[in-house]
């Protein structure tokens, strides 16, 4: 039996937040322990239950991507040991699979999103308007089709219960300046292009991921929160793959595809999620990274 966690309350560090699904610890001197829970979150509604297992394998799945993306931009990642902030051996049993001490950085105030193929909120916006965030794309493309290239489409970044936004580039300009702005979507690029590459040879589309950067006080653009996991991702079987169709995959959307057959409004609270369906989420991300790490 995998562990499963909700939440976490360490008794010996102080608590900066919670996200959605990670705990932040303040280790002081610019430094923060990330703790990945089970928590579970879907349009942006954190479920009761948790998918047990899950954060450990977000866990590893970032660190497997941050390191590979190392030569395009630093990560947040030091090589600090888990071990010597997590003094309680209980404690450090628990969550030393799921947990890594970070630099503390300044988040920049956008989701840096980088998609490969039309789905999601990205299939909603052009069935709309022909358009993602203000980029005009060809007509008559199919749920699920492949772009030319891929294109950056940028949200913000949503306090907690609200909803993330696709924006225009010129928004992330306004937000953080061009030359900035520029820098964060060539990158954002250039790793997506490396990491769909990678995973394409070993049977994964990559359709579309998020990523978020921050700044350190030197003022150096640096990736952090979690990379290319099926958390923040898109990842479809190349197997299965068909236009046209929405697909199979290995990452939320199966949840997603359920509660959209359920008449559920997507507030709080959210559903009791079947049995069946949690471990099926669980064994998803676990082929992910085992088609991807392992
Ligand atoms: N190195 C870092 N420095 C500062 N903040 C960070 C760092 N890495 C991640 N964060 C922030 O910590 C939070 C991670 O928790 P998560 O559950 O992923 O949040 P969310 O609900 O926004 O997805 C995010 O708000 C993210 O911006
Ligand atoms: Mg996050």
């Amino acid at each position: 039996m995998k562990s499963s966690l909700y939440e976490t309350n360490l008794s010996s560090l102080s608590l900066l937040g919670r996200g959605k699904v990670r705990d932040i610890y303040d280790l002081g001197s610019d430094l923060l322990l990330i703790v990945a829970t089970d928590r579970l979150s879907a349009f942006d509604v954190v479920f009761t239950q948790v998918i047990p297992g899950k954060g450990e394998i977000l866990t590893k799945i970032s660190n497997f991507w941050f390191n590979k993306m190392r030569d395009i931009v630093p990560n947040h990642l030091t090589h600090l040991r888990v071990a010597d902030y997590l003094n309680v051996q209980s404690e450090y049993e628990e969550l030393k699979d799921r947990s890594v001490v970070v630099k503390k950085l300044t988040p920049l105030p956008v989701e840096a999103v980088v998609r490969g193929y039309v789905a999601g909120s990205g299939w909603e916006d052009y069935s709309r308007t022909g358009s993602i965030c203000g980029i005009i794309l060809p007509e008559n493309l199919s749920m699920a089709e492949r772009f030319k290239s891929p294109i950056f489409t940028p949200s913000t970044k949503a306090k907690i219960g609200d909803h993330d936004e696709n924006i225009p580039f010129q928004e992330v300009q306004n937000l953080i300046g061009i030359e900035l702005a520029d820098k964060v979507r060539s990158i954002s690029i250039e790793i997506y292009e490396k990491a769909a590459k990678f995973a394409l040879d070993r049977g994964i589309i990559i359709a579309d991921t998020k990523m978020e950067f921050g700044l350190s006080s030197e003022g150096e653009l640096i990736l952090i929160d979690e990379l290319l996991t099926p958390d923040s991702s898109r990842f479809w079987p190349l197997n299965s793959y068909e236009m046209g169709k929405s697909p199979e995959s290995y990452d939320k959307q199966f949840i997603r595809d359920y509660l959209e057959k359920k008449a559920w409004d997507k507030s709080p609270p959210a559903p009791e999620l079947p049995i069946q369906i949690v471990d099926k989420t669980l064994a998803r991300y676990q082929s992910a990274y085992d088609h991807l790490v392992g």
